[in-house]
């Protein structure tokens, strides 16, 4: 009994001889002389063209059935497919009736979303999880061979990180005998990792219980964070230019079919990614931002002006430093060395955004305020109770050091590398309100 081959196997060797094939029905044209069936088992994105000469033999067959074939391979005579696969033995492992929600016609993004389960047997979400399957492996090598080393951050934690009240509060006080959340970022322990290792990064689930209703916005999210001991805030924006010019490029080479695949349904994508992962990104002060859109000090860069933004630099992305202290969290670090700035707040930092056209705003970082005395007062004037950040102050009393870091959406680079419009179908399984 010959031993099941993987259909992208098969492409890869094209050697004409007898191949076991198992996996499901993507279309069946059955006919009195010859019937097609096309095949697919999740090894490649293109199905197995098989050919079969006996109608009989495929009795029950239909979109959706998960089938089992013998066959023979044999250059194709027809065009589409350079090797077809002639069936000599059929068996339908498990059926698949007309209810089936993936049948080959036009669906809505919404009616894929309401059948997540099942969404992955189309071509569009198998080319979108593929290249985030790759671009999670490549994170995971990209790191490695930088001599990066991996932090594992948690999840359950009491720490708050971005000093905001947008965290998912476990119920059960009792049982850690404090308030406790899902965390929102790894930052806080990932600088204790850096603190001690030199250069980390960690890649996990954050959440956030904000209410947004966006395009761009989920409640549980993956972000990748890289966190170093001795850089500062232009070697963090370097940093993370270089990681996400590697990746890029990396799926550009190695995920060649899906976004082809992907250009038939947004024409213009691969052009755009191109142009993009080849491109140095432009940097640009908060001040001359606000200044170029035409807003005011202390003005958020909303979705709108973060889109003129990258559109009057020909949709290249900007990097945008040095916000002011008062916009930004406790732990970014004070550019300016004047003391009376830094206590009445009108100070700037050490702070960075990088926004992406398509997507906005892809990654946040900045230096970290290393020094004791101005970490205290900066948390005094956030409000934060000094008795539950010990830990913290003590990386700045023990040793502190320069030190800087940064965190992507993995999805939003997901969206980007595949021309995405809504961060719902870049995840298997979106969480959003409600
Ligand atoms: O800018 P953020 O909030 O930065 C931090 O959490 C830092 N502590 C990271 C660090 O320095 N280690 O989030 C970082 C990135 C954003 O730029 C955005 O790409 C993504 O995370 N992000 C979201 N993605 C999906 N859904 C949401 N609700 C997101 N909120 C932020």
């Amino acid at each position: 009994m010959k031993m099941r081959a993987k259909i992208e196997e098969i492409f890869d060797s094209k050697e004409l001889q007898e191949y076991t094939v198992e996996g499901w029905v993507r279309t069946a044209r059955v006919g009195k002389k010859i019937s097609f069936v096309e095949v697919y088992d999740g090894s490649s994105l293109k199905g197995l063209q098989c050919v079969c000469f006996d109608k009989e033999l495929l009795e029950g067959i239909s979109t959706g059935c998960s089938v089992k074939i013998i066959g023979d391979l044999v250059e194709s005579q027809g065009a589409g497919q350079s090797h077809e696969l002639v069936i000599t033995a059929f068996t339908i492992l498990g059926e698949c009736d007309d209810t089936f929600p993936m049948q080959k016609k036009e669906h809505t993004m919404e009616f894929f979303r309401e059948n997540a389960h099942l969404r992955c047997r189309t071509k569009l979400f198998h080319s979108i999880m593929k290249i985030r399957s790759v671009a999670s492996q490549f994170t995971h090598q990209y790191f490695s061979e930088k001599g990066v080393n991996q932090y594992f951050t948690p999840i359950l934690t009491s720490s708050d990180c971005e000093g905001a009240g947008e965290t998912f509060k476990l119920e059960d006080k009792d049982f850690f005998g404090k308030e406790s959340h899902l965390t929102i970022s790894g930052q806080i322990e990932l600088e204790y990792g850096a603190l001690s290792m030199g250069d980390v990064y960690t890649f996990s689930p954050t959440f956030r219980a904000e209410n947004s209703h966006t395009t761009k916005h989920l409640a549980e999210f993956w972000m990748i964070e890289r966190e170093s001991a001795f850089m500062n805030m232009k070697e963090a924006i370097i940093d993370s230019y270089w990681f996400l010019h590697s990746t890029m490029l990396y799926v550009i080479s190695n995920c060649r079919e899906e976004l082809e695949y992907l250009e038939t349904i947004n024409e213009g994508h691969l052009d755009k990614l191109m142009k993009v992962a080849e491109s140095n990104f432009h940097s640009i002060t908060y001040e001359d931002a606000i200044e170029k859109l035409g807003l005011e000090w202390l003005s958020d860069i909303d979705t709108d002006n973060e889109k003129k933004l990258v559109d009057m630099y020909d949709g290249i992305p900007v990097v945008i430093t040095h916000f002011p202290s008062k916009m930004k969290p406790f732990y970014m670090k004070e550019s300016c060395k004047n003391e009376d700035l830094i206590s009445t707040g009108e100070g700037t930092v050490e702070g960075f955004d990088i926004i992406f056209p398509e997507v906005g705003e892809l990654v946040g970082g900045s230096q970290r305020e290393d020094s004791y005395d101005v970490l205290v007062n900066k948390m005094t004037e956030a409000g934060l109770d000094l008795s539950e950040y010990q830990e913290y102050l003590d990386t700045r009393k023990y040793g502190s050091v320069v030190h800087s870091g940064y965190g992507i959406g993995f999805e939003r680079l997901v969206m980007f590398l595949t021309g995405t419009k809504n961060i719902r179908d870049v995840i298997p399984f979106p969480k959003t309100p409600k």
